[in-house]
């Protein structure tokens, strides 16, 4: 289990949240058990205001005296990104960067400035270095039931988009588990038969253990979908706490974008599916109180 609330979750807040109170969320979500925390974003700061303090947070929880540290990894969307990460990831914090695109040219333009294939261009251009890193690489597709912009999307364009991802691997990385592909239903509309059309398009790989569903949570159907997803192999799953997250170029000051399905109901949906996690969940109902608190504290404004 991936809690992406730090990174997805405060993404689209507006009002700035202080660097400190990140950590904290963060350190409750690693004692809390969660595998991986997708901690913040190596973004450009016009794009995404809320995140331009990720060197400093991830600085502090490289501080963090953790007795299992998670995973901790960070969005990268082209060079200038790749060099901040770098610049944090030693040895002692090793950390995994995420790339991000879409099935939909609209929704690629909108949240990158770029075309799906100028996307994959671009981390065709810096990927080498994470991986003579030894970094482990997460390759998001967002989109994959539907954009908010171009409507339905076609599975098969997600499968020649995830193809086309994995090319920029180089030789052993996927099956020394250094690279998966995230499928995105960024606004939450997926049906089960939709992850089901979508799943069925990658049938030899699903068991590798190479693919993670992120699944938002409009209309309550994300926990069905998760369930869906276990039972054809998928053992990756992306949530938030407190079901906090939404992409701001997803949405429209009308019709915000919507939360990821949150940890503790993905949490119940594997436990009722028959499997076990590391998952404490006192410390997970630390975490969430500690999330909602979070936005409902007063604001620091933007510094100029
Ligand atoms: P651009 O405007 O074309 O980039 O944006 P640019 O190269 O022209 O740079 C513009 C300015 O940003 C320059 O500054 C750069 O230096 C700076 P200036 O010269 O004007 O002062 N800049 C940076 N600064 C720091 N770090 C960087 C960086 N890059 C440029 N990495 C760009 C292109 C890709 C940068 C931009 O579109 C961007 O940052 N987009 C990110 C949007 C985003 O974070 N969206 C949310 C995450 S995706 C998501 O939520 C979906 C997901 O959850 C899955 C799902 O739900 O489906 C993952
Ligand atoms: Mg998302």
């Amino acid at each position: 289990m991936t809690d992406v609330a730090p990174r997805d979750g405060l993404q689209n807040e507006p009002n700035l949240i202080p660097t400190a109170d990140k950590v904290r969320l963060i350190e409750l979500l690693a004692r809390a058990g969660v595998n991986e925390i997708e901690a913040t974003s190596f973004v450009s700061p016009k794009w995404i205001p809320q995140l331009s303090d990720a060197a400093e947070v991830l600085a502090a929880v490289a501080q963090l005296n953790l007795p299992n540290p998670p995973v901790f990894s960070a969005l990268v969307p082209n060079e200038h990104g790749m060099d901040r990460a770098l610049h944090i990831h030693s040895d002692s914090f090793p950390l995994k960067i995420a790339v991000f695109t879409a099935a939909s040219e609209t929704f690629s333009q909108k949240n990158t400035n770029t075309t799906v294939a100028g996307s994959i261009a671009r981390f065709g251009a810096f990927l080498p270095r994470a991986f003579d890193a030894g970094m482990s690489v997460r390759m998001y597709i967002s989109c994959v039931a539907r954009c908010p912009f171009d409507g339905p999307t076609d599975p098969d364009f997600v499968r020649q988009i995830a193809d086309d991802l994995l090319a920029l691997a180089p030789a052993g990385a996927i099956e020394a588990g250094c690279v998966e592909i995230d499928l995105g239903d960024t606004i939450g509309v997926a049906y089960p038969d939709d992850i089901k059309s979508l799943l069925i398009r990658f049938e030899d790989e699903i068991a590798r253990d190479m693919f993670v569903l992120h699944l938002h949570d409009t209309f309550g159907r994300a926990a069905d979908c998760a369930e869906l997803a276990l039972a054809l192999g998928v053992r990756s799953f992306d949530s938030s706490v407190a079901g906090l997250g939404g992409c701001p170029y997803a949405g429209t000051p009308e019709k915000p974008a919507p939360g990821n399905i949150a940890t503790d109901v993905l949490l119940n949906t594997i436990e009722s599916s028959g499997y076990t996690t590391t998952i404490n969940k006192d410390a997970l109902a630390q975490a969430t109180s500690f999330a909602q608190e979070l936005l409902a504290c007063p604001r620091v404004e933007p510094a100029e």
